[in-house]
């Protein structure tokens, strides 16, 4: 059989709304992963659902004075309806709460009961004699005994990452009365991680392309030694343990959580109408198994996962786990009770889905924690206006200015056009390979450079130009650029789903495989859809007034440009303006807001001009751009730099634009 592709998203616990560090690290990489996928025609499913169990659903019930179930049906919902938003293209997304989970659960648990690989042992746990119950994981808080930080909890401290069983917790306290706790016995079902041991230390080291984080994680806990894990616990809501002698306890969440990405699969040809089909996918050695998560969960899915699908023999078992770091909030770790977290739904309620899908592919926290930022959101969303969204614009315009909305015909391919077509060919294998192999913040970033080589074609081919002085360059700049468009929208489609859609209705195609990068595909004289706006680019400070959602500082209205002082004619005349072209652009150090310019005003020397301009452009963006220079300034120093002219700009609502001459013009031309 060929390779296939089984690709899982970590399940997120359905007891409250997601945030942006969930979606950049577990869902929004996995999606793109299996768009690509599906792209490049290989057999893949994606699945996932919700964590409906355990702990962190028992104390948000507790607390807000509802039941598990509402809670769960609630956030059920919330969840998968956030996701669908945001493109997150799941084949399944089930419930750890359907019976058919807890049917495989309980079998599993069985299995390995019936292997000895799960035994029952007296232990001591932590006792509330207020509440009367005992407290598993998150029912006790206390300091935590690897590092010393407070605030740890029964199962995890969230300051070193240690996975803890709550009593090693010291100064430990009812996190429901607030009450000391005291040790009493009780009966629990442990999985022999022990007899997995030596198996681990051959096969983790021997994973190839897993990345560094993962490996180390898991290097560390092999060298602290193996212990058996207690996977039942003292409470009501979960999957009841399988035997009479076990009444009211449950599986530890953790423990049947993992098999929920067996049985959303399950779930997945049931409703397909091909029951056993699942057996095909999880018991065949041709699957490719893969398990997109943050880092937080790499234990689980690195070691206990393993060790559960080997003890129940034939499994496919992970084949890669591309686990991410964090992503913060302007340097903050995302926290809900400190009100730095960014929601999902709220994001989605003021803006679409790709210019964050944007932001988050391109700053992903891949190897490291990354920050988001509002600053960086606009400056990303403007990057996708002024060079993807300004390329479809420029080229629709011109195509429905010119050759009335139909695809024109073109001669041959010119020297630029095959060398535009060699880059399309060597962009769709390199961003191929970097997806391959999960290198998603790469991947998209050399998508926008191809994207950038579009407009620099646009730029030298002239069309406003050559639309006057021959029509066949013209045809076929147009022509070459619509199939340009066609290749950017299948390089940009596991980034940018809803944009390259859009893209796909301009052009008058849909589908679409990786294949298809670089091969000419238009139909001519088939007509275009309509021209769509893609992005709309976001002004400067609209992240300062909470989170991008208060008024935008207008453009003075025009009676107050009829009030402004009146200068007379001479005054005017004074100044002189020059048509220029910028030669180099490049950042001045230590100054986020300015660029440097060398600019040709049609003297023997360029000019060096600096200018506020970095926020609104990059500075390959500005080579070959013609502007309107004051020339007769005084020099100013600005930042060390010194800068000899002006740069005119319009400043308004909609952002900050250069102002361009007609392309006719040539540097040194006067202005008046
Ligand atoms: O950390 C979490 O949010 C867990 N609910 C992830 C579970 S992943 C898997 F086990 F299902
Ligand atoms: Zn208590």
């Amino acid at each position: 059989m060929a390779v296939r592709y089984l690709v899982t998203s970590a399940l997120p616990y359905a007891n409250g709304p997601l945030h942006l560090g969930h979606l950049a690290g577990a869902y929004l990489p996995a999606d793109t992963y299996v768009r690509f996928l599906r792209m490049r025609g290989e057999d893949v499913i994606y699945v996932c659902g919700t964590d409906e169990h355990g702990v962190p659903i028992t104390i948000t019930a507790e607390k807000q004075g509802r039941t598990p179930r509402e809670v769960v049906d609630e956030y059920h919902e919330t969840i998968h309806r956030e996701f669908e938003a945001f493109g997150i293209s799941f084949d399944n997304f089930s419930r750890t709460s359907l019976p058919t989970h807890h049917e495989f659960a309980q079998k599993v648990f069985l299995d390995l009961l019936g292997k000895d690989l799960i035994v029952e042992r007296t232990m001591s746990q932590l006792f509330c004699p207020r509440c009367s119950r005992f407290l598993p994981d998150r029912y006790v808080n206390g300091t935590c005994p690897k590092c010393g930080a407070p605030g740890a909890r029964g199962d995890l401290c969230e300051s070193c990452g240690s996975w803890l069983e709550a009593l090693e917790l010291a100064e430990p306290t009812c996190s429901i009365c607030g009450e000391t706790p005291s040790p009493r016995d009780t009966t629990h079902w442990f999985l022999r991680l022990d007899a997995f041991s030596d198996w681990l230390r051959e096969w983790l080291p021997a994973r190839e392309g897993w990345r560094d984080n993962v490996l180390n994680y898991c290097r560390g806990w092999l060298d602290e030694g193996l212990q058996e894990r207690a996977i039942t616990r003292d409470i009501d809501w979960g999957v009841p343990v399988p035997l009479p002698e076990a009444a009211g306890k449950v599986l530890y969440v953790w423990f049947e959580a993992l098999l929920g990405y067996v049985s959303s699969t399950r779930e997945l040809f049931e409703k397909r109408g091909n029951p056993d089909e699942w057996l095909n996918w999880w018991k065949s050695p041709d699957t490719r198994l893969i398990h997109f998560i943050g880092k937080d969960n790499i234990v689980f899915h690195a070691i206990i996962e393993p060790a559960i699908l080997r003890g129940l023999g034939g499994f496919a078992l992970p084949w890669n786990i591309p686990a991410n770091e964090f992503l913060n909030i302007s340097g903050q770790k995302q926290s809900t009770s400190r009100g730095t977290a960014v929601w999902m739904g709220e994001y989605l309620k003021r803006f679409p889905p790709d210019p964050m899908r944007y932001t988050l592919s391109i700053n992903a926290p891949e190897g490291r924690d990354s920050d988001f930022t509002w600053a960086e959101f606009r400056v990303r969303n403007n990057e996708l206006a002024d060079v993807l969204g300004n390329f479809v614009n420029r080229t629709m315009s011109f195509a429905f200015r010119e050759f009335g909305g139909t695809v024109p015909e073109s001669g041959a391919p010119g020297e630029r056009e095959t060398a535009l077509t060699e880059a399309a060919l060597a962009a769709g294998r390199s961003i191929g390979d970097l997806l391959g192999s999960f290198r998603f913040k790469a991947a998209c970033a050399e998508a926008m450079a191809l994207a950038r080589e579009g407009n620099r074609y646009f730029d030298s081919s002239e069309p406003w130009r050559t639309a006057r002085t021959s029509r066949d360059d013209c045809a076929r700049t147009i022509r070459f650029s619509l199939e340009f468009i066609g290749w950017l929208r299948l390089v940009f489609s596991p980034f940018l789903p809803f944009s390259c859609e859009k893209m796909g209705r301009m052009l008058g195609v849909s589908g679409g495989s990786w294949d298809g990068i670089g091969k000419v595909s238009l139909v001519t004289g088939s007509r275009l859809g309509a021209p769509e706006i893609l992005f709309e680019k976001l002004p400067e400070g609209f992240e300062e007034d909470g989170h991008a959602n208060g008024p935008v500082e207008s453009a003075p209205a025009a009676s107050e440009i009829l009030a402004a002082a009146r200068i007379p004619f001479d005054d005017f005349k004074r100044l002189d303006l020059r048509v220029g072209r910028i030669l180099s652009a490049e950042p001045v150090p230590k100054a986020d807001k300015l660029l440097a310019m060398s600019v040709d005003v049609g003297e023997p020397s360029p000019r060096t001009i600096v200018a506020g301009l970095r926020q609104w452009y990059k500075p390959e963006e500005m080579a070959g751009r013609l502007v309107v220079v004051v020339t007769n300034l005084e020099p100013a120093r600005i930042r060390g730099v010194e800068s000899d002219g002006m740069v005119l700009a319009s400043d308004g609502e909609s952002g900050v634009f250069v102002i361009g001459p007609d392309p006719s013009a040539r540097p040194g031309d006067k202005v008046r």
